[in-house]
């Protein structure tokens, strides 16, 4: 037998019968043809073998004792869910056969089969296995990614969201996110894609705080060839560019009434019209957009446009305060360490201390600060167990106040002349060395900026703004 732990390219097959000579023969021919073979004589040594991992393809016979075929199939894709599966059946019994697909088997061959037959069925296994083992590390990665798999939280509020995400997403209404900063509604927007029927077109987020008010109108609707200057060849907008898919407008009060009427245009006509150009051009977009503000406050005081407003409201989603589900941080401080420790040679473990201590907080950032917080503990703390004190909290500011909306208290200024500086006020110097580095490599690209801190492009825009840090040479509103 071959050594199962050694990865063979060419495949690993496992071939099943009780009978001895058709089970030698088929394993000679297949390691002829340089594939790694091993044999088993009965269902049971074939799900020991299975659970030692590995195999690509299993071949095994239907008619065996005391465990069948059809029964070894069913364990053995619960062993190994990637397993390939091609059952050999005797002739005439296409039942049989039609059964086992039924039951996962990738295909079957009649015996008593040609050497050319087998060894045709056997790579097409195998490559499906291969195609398999791919489409699933890309599935796994890009949820990973998008953080599709990630809305954590089972709070009834949460469970609320989702089901009622599930359901709107569904449909093709336009949906108005709306949330405290870093409530997760960029999250949400990518949940409503990805649970939709356009989910295998594009998503295409801009958020309108971080573009000045110029060049989003380019961005979004794209322009003429000599529209203006430097505008040297037409370009398509972020709108045709989500064609068929959804465009996610974030921080969308955050825009001048100029660009409110146009977008407006685009939502009720279904098209657009690029900078500079007067025929306009049909599109398909599914719009979601977000933000943080009390808009209708934004509406009576006239800084957002009734219309759109109502245009855009046709669903709304509304993220909840960490503060008012509490009993979910523990298990997002979970999901955030799980993470940390995929990236560090030194796995951390939340101690039960530091989770209440957690929950006594308000989390005026919301899901973010977690996020912040636990990323710094897991970064700076000196031993395996987590402790409370590795997490520095604000003073709570939210918590009596509960319920109320919107504004997430600044931080506070603190004379340091006097006294050593606080850890607050470590990370916030080195962050500010940090952006003003990337800000020196890349200039006026914002997006690749936050690429490089590995930030949203909010988050950057909103900590700049912060730490009074601007582009270099660039000319963007406050
Ligand atoms: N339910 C959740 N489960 C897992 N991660 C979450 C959840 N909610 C938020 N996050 C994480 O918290 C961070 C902030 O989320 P997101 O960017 O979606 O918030 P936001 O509401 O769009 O914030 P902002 O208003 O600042 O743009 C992200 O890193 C996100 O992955
Ligand atoms: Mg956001």
């Amino acid at each position: 037998m071959n050594d199962a732990s050694t990865p063979s390219p060419r495949g690993r097959i496992l071939v099943v019968d009780d009978q001895r000579n058709l089970r030698a023969s088929t394993a000679i021919l297949l390691r002829s043809e340089g594939y790694s073979v091993l044999e088993a004589a009965t269902g049971e040594e074939a799900l020991m073998t299975l659970s030692g991992g590995g195999v690509d393809l299993m071949l095994t016979d239907l008619k065996m004792e005391p465990m069948d075929g059809l029964t070894l199939l069913k364990k053995a894709v619960e062993v190994a869910p990637r397993l390939q599966v091609i059952m050999m059946t005797a002739f005439g019994s296409i039942e049989n056969a039609v059964e086992a697909m039924r039951q996962g088997a990738y295909d079957y061959i009649t015996k008593p089969f040609k050497d050319r037959e087998l060894r045709y069925r056997v790579e097409r296994g195998l490559e499906q296995a291969r195609l398999r083992a791919t489409v699933d590390m890309f599935v796994g990665e890009f949820n990973e990614r998008h953080g599709l798999s990630s809305l954590v939280g089972r709070s009834t509020a949460m469970r609320e969201l989702t089901s009622r995400l599930v359901r709107v997403a569904q449909s093709d209404a336009t949906v108005l996110v709306q949330g405290e900063s870093g409530t997760g509604k960029e999250l949400v927007a990518r949940a409503v894609h990805a649970h939709s029927r356009r989910k295998v077109k594009p998503f295409v987020p801009v958020n309108c705080a971080a573009i000045s008010e110029t060049l989003l109108e380019s961005e979004l609707f794209g322009h003429a060839k000599g529209a203006f200057t430097g505008a040297v060849r037409a370009r398509r907008g972020l709108v045709e560019e989500a064609d068929g898919g959804t465009l996610f407008i974030d921080e969308v009060t955050e825009t001048a009434p100029a660009f409110q009427s146009k977008l407006l245009r685009t939502l009720q006509e279904g098209e657009v019209r690029r900078v500079g150009e007067s025929t306009p051009v049909k599109v398909d977009v599914r719009i979601v957009a977000a933000t943080n503000r009390d808009i209708e406050l934004e509406v009576r005081e006239k800084r957002f446009r009734q219309d759109l407003y109502y245009r855009l409201n046709v669903v709304t989603l509304r993220v909840p305060p960490l503060r008012e589900r509490l009993e979910d941080v523990p298990e997002l401080a979970e999901h955030f360490v799980k993470r940390a420790n995929a990236r560090s040679p030194k796995p951390k473990r939340l101690s039960a201390a530091a989770v209440e201590h957690l929950m006594g907080y308000s989390f005026p950032g919301n899901v973010r600060e977690l996020e912040n917080l636990v990323e710094q503990a897991a970064a700076l703390a000196e031993g395996e167990e987590l402790l409370p004190e590795d997490f520095p909290l604000r003073p709570n500011t939210h918590m009596e106040a509960s319920g109320a909306v919107g504004a997430t208290p600044s931080v506070v200024a603190l004379d340091t002349s006097t006294r050593m500086p606080t850890l607050a006020e470590v990370v916030e110097e080195a962050e500010r060395r940090a952006i003003a580095q990337a800000l020196e490599r890349h200039g006026l690209d914002l997006g690749r900026v936050a690429e490089e801190l590995a930030v949203s492009s909010t988050t950057l825009w909103r900590k700049m703004k912060r730490l009074n840090l601007r582009p270099p040479g660039g000319d963007h509103r406050d």
